[in-house]
């Protein structure tokens, strides 16, 4: 399956991808990274596993919808069969989501449907939540409402800051992150009338 992984910063799920893939454990070829922001150690990762980069700045771009429309362009022009929205902090047109229906998936740091958007760690302690996460789920237009894939729950601690509970977090989106794509790569995985499945055989 190619993939092309779209970033905005330190790539450390884009990292999660290689390494289980250098593992043999996932049948997928990275296609290219794109990220909107210049400069990012997510592309110096890509670049040390041999994996084509691109850069398209947003700020170049007249409007949201022109940005679109060129990342667009740039992502089919490696046809890949999957999207992998790997800390990519931009917010998508609904011509762009529409576009890669069931065929792109994000990851938020949270128990979605709670604490969509931003700040999740920090908004989950205030909270007063008792345990937080992360959520792999397929896109729509609606940010961070697609259907999910899979979750990693993690126990919030009296002693936590929002940083200490996002390292806590992050291990558990380098482990689920890979295994959706697999079970992606795999044929088991699709969305069908707006829901996530898991096909068994
Ligand atoms: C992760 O916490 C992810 O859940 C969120 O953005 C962060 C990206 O981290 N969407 P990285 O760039 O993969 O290290």
């Amino acid at each position: 399956l190619r993939v092309v992984v779209l970033i905005s910063g330190s790539g450390s799920n884009l990292q999660a991808l290689i390494d289980a893939k250098n593992k043999g454990e996932l049948p997928i070829e990275i296609a290219a990274v794109i990220s909107n922001c210049p400069d990012v150690q997510g592309l110096a990762r890509a670049a040390k596993a041999g994996i084509p980069t691109l850069v398209l700045d947003h700020k170049t771009y007249a409007s949201r919808e022109a940005f679109d429309r060129a990342l667009m362009a740039a992502i089919d022009a490696y046809t890949p069969g999957l999207v992998v929205l790997a800390g990519f902090m931009r917010i998508l047109t609904a011509g762009f989501t529409e576009h890669y229906l069931g065929r792109m998936l994000n990851i938020h740091p949270s128990l979605l449907p709670k604490f969509q958007g931003l700040h999740t760690h920090q908004r989950a302690i205030d909270a007063g939540e008792t345990r937080h996460g992360v959520t792999v789920h397929f896109v729509t237009a609606e940010l961070d409402g697609g259907p999910a894939c899979v979750q990693a729950s993690v126990p919030i601690l009296p002693t936590d800051d929002a940083g200490l509970l996002a390292k806590r977090v992050q291990r558990q989106e380098h482990v689920i992150y890979p295994l959706a794509v697999k079970w992606f790569a795999e044929g088991k995985l699709s969305m069908e009338q707006g829901k996530a499945w898991l096909n068994g055989e």
